[in-house]
């Protein structure tokens, strides 16, 4: 059986063919990251507007590469929500007609979920059950994924994401958008910092995080600082170590109070490598799996393998265009 998945929730389209037997055949993004670069952020108008450009021409290019034709394909599953509005329609609209015309069957199926399993089409020894952090632009949850693969959230942040509090003090900083590499870049230039920012609730009661306390502080210093490179790269560095030691603690936390073993790290600020190598560190006994490099941000083939996994219990979607801007995860 063979499985499009196309993905179009904020600033990525993603289209990827899977198939039952072989595992992923192959995928196509295309980046809108230097579209949004001057405001700081992504413009949902804009954004829709490259998905609609294009969505079609990608679909070819998949085709091609692969050789495959669209009358091989057995089932297209596409991104329902969370994500904007706009970018959501044009690619329930194209997964939708696709299906339609050709008479395949279509699935939806939620954003979160497709990052939550993406790690295990690349890691072969990942299984349910297991404690699970996403950590996006959108979205920081740690769930636990029972052994049916429902996932429940046990833990999410209150306010910022970590991945938008990347993006913000990036931004302030005077750093390109995606703020999490360049943060990540210019901390890598050194080993220590002067700086020492707060890490709100890191000893709280429950698996709950905050990161918008630790945003109003870095931006505070900021604020009184001349900023030069050498400037950047320290506060850069004791950021990223507040965000990581939250991350860690809460889902650490979480993996021993649920006696799970296997902890799964998933969303764009996975691709993290200081994040990546002090879990593999600090973790103990417990094992922790990340998607590979090139699956933690946004992509196609994440919501490919999803709706293979969707496509056991053999829903499919009806044919009526309504993306929801919702998790079904809440
Ligand atoms: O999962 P994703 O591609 O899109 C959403 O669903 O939100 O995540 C994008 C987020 C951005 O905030 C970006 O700054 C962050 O992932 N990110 C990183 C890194 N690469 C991407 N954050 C920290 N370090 C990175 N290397
Ligand atoms: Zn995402």
């Amino acid at each position: 059986m063979i499985i499009l998945g196309v993905e179009s929730s904020c600033d990525e389209t993603g289209l990827a063919l899977y198939d039952s037997e072989r595992g992923l055949l192959g995928h196509v993004i295309s980046s809108q990251t230097e579209i949004h670069d001057k405001y700081g952020g992504v413009v949902p108008e804009l954004a829709s507007r490259d998905h609609v450009r294009k969505l079609v021409p990608l679909f070819e290019k998949l085709l091609s590469n692969l050789a495959i034709k669209i009358q091989d394909i057995n089932l297209i599953s596409f991104t329902n929500g969370p994500g904007l509005l706009g970018p959501l329609l044009t690619g329930a609209a194209f997964a939708k007609s696709l299906a339609w015309i050709n008479n395949i069957d279509a699935v939806e199926v939620d954003h979160l979920e497709a990052h939550i399993f993406s790690a295990m089409m690349s890691e072969k020894n990942l299984k349910p059950p297991f404690i699970s952090l996403l950590v996006s632009g959108g979205h920081t949850l740690i769930s636990n994924v029972d052994s049916q693969s429902r996932c429940t959230i046990v833990g999410k942040s209150l306010d910022d994401s970590a991945g938008e509090v990347f993006d913000k003090v990036a931004r302030k900083m005077g750093l390109k958008y995606p703020g999490g590499p360049e943060i990540s870049r210019m901390a890598d230039k050194i080993s220590k910092s002067t700086f020492k920012f707060t890490r709100p609730m890191i000893n709280s009661n429950s698996f709950d995080m905050s990161f918008s306390g630790l945003k109003t502080n870095v931006v505070r210093e900021i604020n009184k600082l001349d900023l030069n490179e050498d400037v950047i790269s320290d506060i850069a560095y004791d950021f990223q170590e507040c965000v990581i030691d939250i991350l860690i603690k809460k889902t650490i936390a979480a993996a021993r109070f649920y006696t799970q073993d296997t902890i799964a790290i998933s969303g764009g600020v996975s691709a993290n490598k200081k994040l990546r190598d002090r879990f593999k560190k600090e973790s103990g006994e417990i094992e922790v799996f990340f998607p590979s490099l090139e699956f933690s941000t946004d992509n196609g083939a994440m919501i490919s393998y999803l709706g293979y996994l969707k496509s056991k219990n053999k829903k499919s979607a009806d044919l009526r265009i309504k993306p929801s801007p919702t998790s079904s995860l809440f």
